[in-house]
């Protein structure tokens, strides 16, 4: 952790691997993954493989990567993509499906980063020759940036059947799937089992160091590690770092349900404060958004004052929108202890 943060409220990808998980790091067997021959390496693709109910897995450096060749084997250049206005293969890929892939994106809106089936039967393009080709439907799971909001089974359903009834492709981006699957008690095969593409980090609230793995049809996985090759994210011995998402599918799943404790104690007590605004309930998983406007602070000034005080590390998304994120390295103190750091921060400003 940096010098001066004591509680990284940050976000979940500042995780480090723990000891115990370094010490299995250390003792994986390796060999050439590109070769398909690190035994580690296709331990853990069976494993998600079979998690997910999917033929077959590919490991990947990055949750980015696995959306960019999951796009990359869907779409052709043109093909119109549907997502949410607030995805992050949208606003936090630097553009990687238009300038990788040729992709356009097609935001749809909807309250807490989900959208319906009627939306997407609107949305889909009808076949003529000058119009963009609807290709993807993607579906992120939990929308992060709207607050760790969990997409429930029955709306994955629904969507999924619109896209596949108007022939479009099903892809979710799971960047936080398991925090999903423990807040909502749905198995992850049950959300992959709507989907062609799917794939879960193995870095945010699992804590592994590096990546992530995407799941598939046999055919699916095939075409896609020509892409893991074109984008230069074949590796070689990377069973060292495959052995950490092993070992965090093993250890740091169902702890996934302390920090949405957290997150919700967290939520609880900033609600209380004066000149914060949120919506507690809401809160399902890892992620608190608020909104301090009313302090009279705008969000940078708010999280340079808990991170000056007390050294409680706040993001902030948007002028007055701050962002908490709870996570295996977060101090049994951590929430109580940026509690605090808010307090101090709105001192008697609130205008409310
Ligand atoms: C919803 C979502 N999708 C994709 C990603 C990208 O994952 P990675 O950081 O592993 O590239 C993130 C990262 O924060 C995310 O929150």
């Amino acid at each position: 952790m940096s010098a001066g943060i004591a509680v990284d409220l940050f976000s979940d990808t500042v995780t480090r691997p723990t000891a115990a998980m370094r010490r299995f790091m250390c003792d994986a067997e390796v060999g050439d993954e590109q070769q398909f021959e690190d035994p580690t390496v296709n331990r853990l693709q069976e494993t998600v493989a079979e998690l997910l109910g999917k033929k077959a897995a590919l490991f990947l450096p990055s949750g980015t990567m696995c959306n960019q060749v999951a796009f990359s084997v869907h779409c052709r250049a043109g093909d119109e993509i549907l997502l949410h206005e607030t995805a992050h293969p949208l606003l936090y890929e630097a553009g990687g499906a238009a300038a990788l892939v040729g992709a356009v994106f097609r935001p749809l809106s909807g309250a807490r980063g989900r959208f319906t089936a009627a939306q997407v039967r609107q949305a889909v393009r009808p076949a003529v020759h000058y119009m963009p080709r609807s290709r993807v439907v993607s579906i992120e799971q939990t929308a992060n940036i709207v607050g760790g909001v969990c997409w429930p089974i029955g709306e994955v359903e629904s969507v999924c059947a619109a896209a596949r009834e108007a022939g479009l492709v099903r892809h979710m981006d799971g960047a936080r799937l398991m925090n999903a699957v423990v807040s909502s008690g749905t198995p992850a095969r049950a959300f992959a089992a709507h989907v062609d593409s799917i794939w879960l980090d193995l870095t945010k609230g699992l804590g592994a160091p590096v990546g992530a793995v995407l799941a598939g049809s046999r055919t699916f996985i095939e075409e896609a590690w020509v892409f893991k090759q074109r984008l230069g994210g074949a590796m070689r011995q990377a069973g060292i770092i495959a052995a950490a998402g092993l070992y965090a599918l093993e250890h740091h799943v169902a702890r996934l349900a302390e920090d949405h404790e957290r997150a919700r104690r967290l939520a609880a007590g900033l609600g209380e404060l004066p000149g914060i605004a949120l919506d507690a309930d809401g809160v399902e998983t890892n992620i608190v958004i608020f909104d301090v406007e009313a302090t009279g602070l705008s969000g940078e000034e708010f999280a340079a004052r808990t991170l000056a005080s007390h050294g409680v590390r706040f993001s902030v998304i948007a002028p007055t929108t701050v962002r908490a994120v709870t996570h295996l390295d977060v101090p049994p103190d951590g929430i109580e202890r940026a509690l605090d750091a808010a307090r101090a921060a709105i001192g008697g400003r609130a205008r409310r």
